[in-house]
């Protein structure tokens, strides 16, 4: 099975495609928010808050442990704070670019929420999480995984944090089959970099986010992967025809 992990252009090794991804989100934080919800015609807030109510039994656990692992501007980190009690712990939430993170963290951090729970902003890469061996009730990732250098050290880092029973959500994209399939495949290779061009002003990351999803293993690769390293559960429900679909297992 050849599932190994992200490659952005001229990347040569995973460090190489880590600091790719790195430098390209860095980069493109200014105009994240604000080219994520045109290019998806906002249906990326239904998907976020889909992906939380999923959880909710967990999150509504005021001493739940929870981590949201690439977390960017926070999009995920505020569906997942919907649903978290008054005094709550704060929820973990971690990126490893620093300019998305400091986006994040005017939305979620506690001098953003007056009162409300909040979650606690984290520096950190996700194949190498500055937290204990199994200490986390839940990990949420929504956008970030397909970006991970190695998928399958990713998965090995996430069950590592996991407390046995824990839970693991993947918010991804994927390429849907039929005329459907062929209808979007023209809007996203072609529309959406046209798009991100005009409003970025240049090329280069909204080129690599069509060809990272096609590269992406399509579920059933991913999901026998999970198995793999270990997971139980695993799951994937389709969102919108399977433009995107969450994937779920247990520690
Ligand atoms: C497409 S954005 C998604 C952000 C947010 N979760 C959302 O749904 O809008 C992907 C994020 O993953 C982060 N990321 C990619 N690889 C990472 C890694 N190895 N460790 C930590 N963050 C990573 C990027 O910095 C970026 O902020």
């Amino acid at each position: 099975m050849a599932v190994s992990g992200a490659k952005p252009m001229g990347a040569t090794d995973e460090a190489g495609a880590a600091r790719a991804v790195r430098q390209m989100f860095d980069s493109i934080a200014p105009r994240y928010d604000l080219l994520n919800h045109v290019l998806s015609a906002n249906v990326d807030r239904l998907w976020w808050r889909r992906a939380a109510r999923r959880f909710r039994c967990i999150l509504e656990r005021p001493e739940a442990e929870v981590l949201d692992i690439c977390c960017g501007t926070g999009d995920m980190t505020m569906a997942l704070l919907k649903w978290r009690p008054k005094g709550a712990r704060p929820v973990l939430a971690a990126d490893f670019s620093r300019n998305m993170l400091e986006r994040g963290a005017r939305k979620f951090g506690p001098g953003a929420r007056a009162g409300a729970p909040y979650a606690v902003p984290i520096e950190a890469d996700a194949l190498h999480l500055p937290l204990g061996d199994a200490s986390l009730d839940l990990i949420v990732t929504a956008f970030g995984f397909r970006n991970l250098a190695n998928y399958e050290a990713g998965l090995t880092e996430f069950h590592r944090a996991l407390k046995p029973g824990g839970r693991l959500g993947i918010l991804e994209f994927s390429e849907p089959g039929g005329w459907l399939g062929k209808a979007y495949a023209v809007y996203f290779r072609r529309v959406l970099p046209a798009i991100g061009r005009a409003i970025i002003g240049r090329e280069g990351p909204y080129s690599y986010l069509p060809a990272s999803v096609g590269s992406f293993p399509p579920p059933a690769e991913l999901l026998a992967l999970m198995r793999r390293v270990g997971y139980g559960e695993c799951a994937w429900q389709p969102y919108t025809f399977g433009i995107a679909g969450l994937y779920t297992a247990v520690r």
